[in-house]
């Protein structure tokens, strides 16, 4: 497995593999069993393909108040884990080799970024965007890994894709979980015991409200909404941000299931770490 600091090294190291396509696997790090699922799927999915993963704390996704410094950095425990599941080449690039220091051009995304986890985190898409357009052109796969944990993210991606015409196709990784359901994440290591041990009602919560909804006892969005809250609400530690059933393509909020594909998200804090997880539902007819 090929590590490659400098965007030269990856223009030499795709120049010198000619004719091969690439699948990429973009990550900020601290890699756990959730990354390396994507890692896997690539190599399941695209099986001919050479497999870049990239592994870069982008500091344009982060607000001013944000966990950018904290944000756990373990390089080399995260290129073991690339190089076992089969990467063929790493791209891990420092701030300055990314970003010029007067970089004055950016992806601005207009409708899908505002709502949900955006509300909170302004700009935080637009960063996506920029630093994920950036490593489509410099490492040009055929075939991009976005994991559905962070499924408003899969939703602008797609649209940047769409919108910007990169010869891409995007696979969704599902969500890997822990035994008790909790949603792997870097930021888990932030909760304490006693978030930790609450943090699995957010899954239980969805799963039951979709098992409600998909068997027809909770008829409508807002019915769902408020058992989602009641159910979450029992769970001493945690403080709700967002709670929403929405339409799995454009995000917007539903008013009602008939002839919907819904997503239930929901955004949880325990203490200061914000958890976000989401469920789907097979296509609703009338
Ligand atoms: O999902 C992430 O880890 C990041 O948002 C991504 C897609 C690697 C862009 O920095």
């Amino acid at each position: 497995m090929e590590v490659l600091q400098s965007k030269q090294d990856l223009r030499n190291w795709i120049r010198d593999r000619r004719g091969r396509e690439r699948t990429l696997v973009p990550t900020m790090g601290a890699l756990h069993r959730g990354h390396t699922s994507l890692i896997d799927l690539a190599r399941e999915t695209t099986p001919e393909n050479d497999i870049v993963a990239t592994i870069f704390v982008n500091p344009t996704q982060f607000g001013p108040n944000e966990d950018f410094d904290s944000y756990p950095r373990q390089l080399e425990d995260d290129l073991a884990l690339c190089e076992t599941h089969g990467a063929s080449a790493v791209f891990t690039p420092a701030a300055g080799e990314m970003y010029e220091k007067d970089a004055s051009i950016s992806i601005h995304e207009s409708a899908l970024s505002h709502r949900l986890c955006g509300a909170s985190r302004p700009g935080h898409f637009d960063g996506v965007c920029t630093v994920v357009a950036k490593l489509f052109l410099l490492t040009q796969p055929s075939t991009a890994l976005f994991g559905e944990k962070d499924f408003q993210q899969l939703a602008v991606l797609r649209r940047l894709v769409r919108d910007l015409d990169f010869p891409i196709e995007i696979i969704p990784g599902p969500t890997v979980r822990d035994a008790d359901g909790l949603a792997m994440s870097s930021r888990n290591a932030y909760l304490s015991e006693e978030e930790r041990a609450h943090a699995p009602i957010i899954f239980a919560a969805l799963s039951r409200v979709a098992r409600g909804i998909a068997e027809g006892r909770l008829e409508s969005p807002l019915e769902a909404v408020a058992e989602l809250t009641r159910e979450i609400e029992s769970a001493p530690p945690a403080r709700i941000d967002y709670l929403e059933i929405v339409d799995s393509i454009t995000l917007e909020a539903l008013t009602d299931f008939k002839n919907t594909t819904p997503r239930l998200l929901a955004a949880v804090f325990f203490g200061q770490t914000r958890l976000i997880d989401n469920v789907g539902l097979p296509a609703l007819n009338a």
